[in-house]
Formats: C-alpha cells, sequence, structure tokens
C-alpha cells in the first residue's frame, strides 16, 4: 500500500506522505503543499474530503454505520454505561472504575452551585426567548463569575473547568427551561446520581415532592450518551476553532452551542417535530411531503434524513427508534406523531430518490419524540442535544489544547476585484 501520494501540476511531479490512523483511514498529509508549490493550496466547500485533525476519541465509519467512543461501540455503551460513565471515558479516555467515578463525580457536585447573580440575566431575557440563545449567553457569561477558567495553562487548571462547566451547565439548562415557565430558579438535589439530578431540576414542582421514575432516568441517561460526541461535526469543529485561538472552555463551548442551533444540525430535533406536526395536522398525508423534499424547487427538506458521513443507517437512530417504542409503552403515552414518522421513515426507505443518495434516519429523527414523552418542550430539544454533547465539546477542546494545536486559520481562493484606483465620490 503507499506511503506517499503524488500531485503532478504543470509537468512538475509533488509527493505528500499518506498517513494512516488505527481504523485503516488514510489521507493526504499537505502541510507543505502551498510552500512546496509556489502557492497552491487546496478548496472544499464544508470539507467533505477535508480533514481538521488527528483524534483519538470517538470513531465513525459512515458507510458502515459505525460508531465508538475511545474504541467502545455506541451500541454497547448505550446498554451497559451511564451518562457520566461515558462523559469520563470521552474527557480521559478510559472508562472510570468507581473510585475514580465517584471523585469526578464529587468533584462536578462541588461545582453545581451558580452565582446567584447570574438569574438577573436570566429574567432580563423575554419568556420568548428561543433557549439555545439563552444557554449560548449563559454558556459565555459563565466566564464572568469563574475568570480563573479562562487561564488554563496546567492539567489541572483544565480539570477544574472541565468539572466547573458539568457542574454549572445543567443548572442553567434546568433555569432556562423554567424561566419560560414562570417556575422558581431552584436546584436539586446532589445526593442524587447525575442524570437524575438534573430532571429533579427540570421538573419538579415548588409545591410538590418530584417523585423519580427510573424509566424517565433510563431513557435521559441513553438519549444523552447517543449525543455524547460525534467526532468533527459543524459545533464540534466550532468548539476547535474557537479554543484553538485558547479562548477559554465555556467561550468555546458557547461557540459550539450556536452552531449547534441550526436546523441543518443539532436544531433538525426541533425541526423534525415541528415537521411530522404539521404532515398530522395537514391530513397525515406523507407522500405530498416526500414530494415536496425531492423537489429541487421546493426548500422543504425531510427534516432529521441524511447525514454528511453517514451514508447507511445512523445507529444512533436505530437505537433511539427502539427506545421511542419502549419509553411511549413503559410511560403509557401514545403520540400520532410517531405513527406519522414510522410511515415517512418507511416511504423514505423505499424511494430511490433517498436511497440512491443514501439518505437515511439520523439522530434526530425519533429523539424529539422521546423528548416530548420525558415531559420537555420542543423549544427545549435541542438545548438537551447540547447537554448531551457537552462532554464530547470538551474531550476534543481538551485534545486540541493537549495537543497543542495551532491556531486555525484556513485559506481562500480570492476571487473579488483586481486592483483599481480609488474614485472620488464626485467622479461616481
Ligand atoms: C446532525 O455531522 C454530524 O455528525 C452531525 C450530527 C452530530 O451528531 O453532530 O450527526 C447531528 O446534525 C444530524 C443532521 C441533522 N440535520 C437534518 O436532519 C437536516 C436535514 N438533512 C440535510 O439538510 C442534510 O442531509 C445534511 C445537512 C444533514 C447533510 O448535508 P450534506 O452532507 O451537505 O448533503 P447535501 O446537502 O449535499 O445533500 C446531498 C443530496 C442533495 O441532493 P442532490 O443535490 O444530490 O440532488 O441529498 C439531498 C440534497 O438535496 N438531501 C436531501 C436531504 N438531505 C440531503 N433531500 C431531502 N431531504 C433531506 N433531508
Amino acid at each position: 500500500m503507499s506511503t506517499t501520494a503524488t500531485l503532478t501540476i504543470d509537468g512538475q511531479a509533488y509527493e505528500f506522505p499518506l498517513i494512516k490512523g488505527t481504523e485503516n483511514e488514510r489521507a493526504i498529509d499537505i502541510k507543505t503543499l502551498r510552500s512546496s508549490t509556489n502557492g497552491i493550496i487546496t478548496i472544499d466547500p464544508g470539507y467533505k474530503n477535508t480533514g481538521s485533525c488527528e483524534s483519538a476519541i470517538t470513531f465513525l465509519d459512515g458507510e458502515n454505520g459505525i460508531l465508538r467512543y475511545r474504541g467502545y461501540t455506541i451500541e454497547e455503551l448505550a446498554e451497559k454505561a451511564d451518562f457520566l460513565e461515558v462523559a469520563y471515558l470521552l474527557i480521559f479516555g478510559e472508562l472510570p472504575n468507581e473510585e475514580t467515578l465517584k471523585k469526578f463525580h464529587n468533584d462536578i457536585k462541588k461545582e453545581s452551585v451558580v452565582d446567584e447573580e447570574i438569574k438577573k440575566i436570566i429574567h432580563a431575557f423575554p419568556k420568548s426567548a428561543h433557549p439555545m440563545g439563552v444557554i449560548s449567553s449563559l454558556t459565555s457569561t459563565l466566564t464572568a463569575f469563574n475568570p480563573s477558567s479562562v487561564d488554563v495553562s496546567s492539567d489541572e487548571a483544565i480539570y477544574n473547568s472541565i468539572v466547573r462547566i458539568l457542574g454549572k451547565f445543567p443548572v442553567l439548562v434546568a433555569w432556562t427551561m423554567r424561566k419560560r415557565q414562570g417556575l422558581p430558579l431552584d436546584y436539586g438535589d446532589n445526593s442524587l446520581g447525575y442524570v437524575e439530578n438534573i430532571l429533579k431540576m427540570m421538573f419538579k414542582r415548588p409545591d410538590e415532592e418530584y417523585v423519580m421514575n427510573k424509566k424517565v432516568v433510563d431513557a435521559l441517561d441513553k438519549l444523552l450518551i447517543l449525543h455524547a460526541d460525534h467526532e468533527q461535526n459543524c459545533s464540534t469543529s466550532t468548539v476547535r476553532m474557537v479554543g484553538s485561538s485558547h479562548a477559554g472552555l465555556f467561550v468555546s463551548l458557547s461557540a459550539g452551542i450556536s452552531a449547534l442551533w441550526g436546523p441543518l444540525h443539532g436544531g433538525a430535533n426541533q425541526a423534525v417535530i415541528e415537521m411530522l406536526e404539521g404532515i398530522r395536522a395537514d391530513g397525515g398525508d406523507t407522500k405530498k411531503y416526500m414530494a415536496k423534499a425531492k423537489d429541487k424547487n421546493d426548500p422543504f427538506r425531510l427534516m432529521g434524513f441524511g447525514h454528511r458521513v453517514y451514508k447507511n443507517f445512523d445507529p444512533r437512530a436505530k437505537i433511539i427508534k427502539k427506545s421511542a417504542d419502549e419509553v411511549l409503552g413503559d410511560l403509557g403515552v401514545v403520540d400520532p406523531v410517531l405513527d406519522v414518522a414510522k410511515g415517512l421513515e418507511k416511504e423514505a426507505l423505499e424511494d430511490p430518490y433517498f436511497v440512491d443518495r443514501k439518505l437515511y434516519p439520523n439522530v434526530d429523527f425519533y429523539s424529539g419524540i422521546i423528548y416530548r414523552a420525558l415531559g420537555i418542550p420542543t423549544e427545549m430539544f435541542t438545548v438537551m442535544f447540547a447537554l448531551g454533547r457537552l462532554p464530547g465539546w470538551i474531550a476534543q477542546w481538551r485534545e486540541m489544547r493537549l495537543r497543542k494545536e495551532p491556531i486555525g486559520r484556513p485559506r481562500q481562493v480570492y476571487i473579488g476585484a483586481n486592483k483599481r484606483d480609488f474614485v472620488p465620490i464626485e467622479e461616481r
């Protein structure tokens, strides 16, 4: 197998190393391309063929629908691990033993109080503010209340920032939801598990004891694991890009949250439910919407379908679809949009337009149905995606900093006006 690639330009051959990863993925190392070819660069809108880094965190095989975190399959982790265990695995590279996990959780608990002043900022937002805009602002605001989290020049400083955000982010998520509902911004109970405490903070009513439902805890725990990382997706690449300037962890995460908000990315989980409800309200005519999705003149896309990497089933979608049936059954919830979703999926998987383009349901297609069954408002769905993705973003940011990656600064090909002289306004 070749270890170099040769590029011939204007009759001259240039050789570049071919690198190979531990799963036999190969890449042309073009670090010397511009300097050796007198300024020639590559161009690749959307980076569909361009690797930004080498990473040891998550492995995706889009052709075969494989997803592994630090070598463990998503199927095994979703079945056998809990979210905090997976967070530790992603960030530090190994599954923790009981003692290590207990210390990690205790360190997080010590950081689970948020400066009371932040409530003033939350209350300054209108109730109609989209939760993703609120949580992105609040995450960046944390820097103002924790300035030491910017200078992460040591492992210890990085660790302290990590447990700080893992302790405070769930509080901000709960308060963002409760603010919209006019509920008091209270804390949960640190004697509970990490995900149990999140649920209590989100759903505890001021006038009732919160009754924990293990089925709900298990369903949310699994959803958070399934969203925890996904290699160099749009929001993770944003976290890495912002962090590469040595901006602090919190503001890098805040930028990632903003990127995730887009309906082509994490915002799709909200868009899917809105689409399914729209189809149902329109008489459930899935064929009409399939035709719209295929019509190049119609901006409508089948939200929750397609993926840049998966050209096969998104393994997470398979797990979530199965879990949706179980959770709704366990909770005795009947949600008519689940039938609309299954009908759409069946039609799309038999339709040449989707089959030829290898468009399958992705992680966002069924997740909203479970969030809804858990009582989470639609506008909060993408915030829940961010809650799950937090450890992955943290892991990728930490890896980028520890590997001392250079500041991200892509090149371009200029296609604008050539040199021209200034024209005084009276002559224009
Ligand atoms: C996430 O990257 C990640 O890992 C992301 C994520 C993660 O965990 O971080 O997995 C989470 O973001 C999942 C994706 C959620 N987004 C959606 O469900 C929105 C709907 N999907 C599409 O917008 C689209 O499929 C993307 C954005 C997901 C992928 O877009 P690509 O890779 O740029 O593909 P493309 O737009 O070039 O589409 C290729 C073809 C086009 O048709 P042709 O020009 O070849 O004729 O497929 C068509 C597209 O028009 N197409 C769709 C479609 N998705 C692609 N047509 C109808 N409906 C769709 N959903």
